[in-house]
């Protein structure tokens, strides 16, 4: 057994109160290599940001969870090295069963996920409470799911969206004991979060989403007040991003994102955690396509990952400055 203290991390406890109090949200950015890892930490030291690294299972296995554990080590003493020590999380995104939370906090992670929101309510209650009274043995924080979320959710994929009823928050609440609760309430995963014949198109061809169910999160605060509440499926899907993959050889085809503004009206809320994957995955796609197209001889991997891992940066600063509000709060 690893405790996440020993290799320097923080449970979302205390980010996620004073969040809520500042009207901010931490990011919760998704990393599988060294060159995410890299970008969200420097990001984050630049920007003076806490920051929860996330890790889905997918990723626990594509980097391997003893590498992993290294690599949280790692980042905890490269902010250090970057001159400001920020609080950094561990967190298991969309954590599917008991035993690989129980396996996640015995190999060093701060915080969990258990995503239920698949299963029947009192399947859900039961299995997260199990969770949380495990973790909470060690000071681990958790986060449960009410709602399912259209797109892609571990590995469950869901035409529609099933908002989150805010009849029930109250007492999956109390029952399981949870630390913060994702909600759904028409974010969704992935880069192409709605179907065209769901938004509206500009002149210029670029799709206007349907805004996000405020009512229903307004309703959520007002049962639970001061309660930590989880935002999904919360990139943008920057359109500057999308032409540059298609230009220099890419296939994506009506990619949609939660526009800006939205989230910045949700990070005000108790909204205090909004997690971001897929922007960090077109950033380096797009970096890495128009690097290869203009550089066709080049093949050092160096070479095409640095300058991709350089607009991931500069995407991550830009959410902490201008969207999450978390700037200058570490
Ligand atoms: O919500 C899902 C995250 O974006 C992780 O995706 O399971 O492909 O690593 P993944
Ligand atoms: P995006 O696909 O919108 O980045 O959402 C990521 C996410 O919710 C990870 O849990
Ligand atoms: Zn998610």
């Amino acid at each position: 057994m690893t405790h996440y203290k020993e290799l320097g991390l923080v449970n979302s406890r205390e980010l996620f109160a004073k969040a809520i109090k500042g009207g901010y949200a931490i990011p919760a950015f998704n990393f599988n290599n060294l060159e995410q890892l890299q970008a969200i930490i420097a990001a984050c030291v630049e920007t003076k940001s806490p920051v929860i690294l996330q890790v889905s299972s997918g990723a626990r296995k594509y980097a391997n969870q003893t590498l992993l554990k290294h690599l949280a080590k790692g980042a905890v003493e490269y902010a250090q090295e970057l001159g400001y020590p920020i609080p950094i999380v561990l967190h298991l995104d969309h954590g599917d069963s008991f035993e690989l939370c129980k396996s996640c906090i015995e190999s060093g992670f701060s915080s969990v996920m258990i995503d239920g929101s698949h299963l029947p309510y009192e399947e859900n209650v039961k299995l997260t409470k199990k969770v949380v009274d495990f973790a909470h043995q060690y000071d681990v924080t958790v986060e449960g799911e009410l709602g399912v979320l259209a797109g892609i959710e571990d590995n469950v994929a869901s035409e529609v969206t099933h908002y989150t009823k805010p009849e029930e928050v109250e007492d999956f609440v109390s029952k399981t004991g949870v630390d913060s609760l994702a909600i759904s309430i028409g974010t969704s995963h992935g880069a192409n979060k709605f179907k065209p014949e769901q938004c509206t198109r500009t002149q210029d061809g670029v799709l206007i989403p349907p805004p996000l169910r405020f009512d229903i999160l307004e309703e959520i605060e007002k049962r639970i007040p001061g309660f930590p509440i989880v935002l999904h499926g919360a990139s943008s899907v920057p359109v500057d991003l999308v032409r540059t993959i298609n230009t220099f050889g890419g296939k994506l085809k009506d990619a949609v994102g939660i526009p800006e503004d939205q989230l910045r009206r949700a990070a005000k809320s108790a909204v205090c955690k909004i997690n971001i994957d897929s922007d960090g995955r077109l950033a380096v796609t797009a970096a890495v396509r128009k690097y290869l197209a203009e550089n066709p001889a080049e093949f050092d991997p160096r070479k095409y990952l640095g300058p991709a891992r350089e607009q991931l940066k500069e995407l991550y600063k830009h959410k902490i400055i201008n969207v999450l509000g978390s700037a200058g709060q570490a």
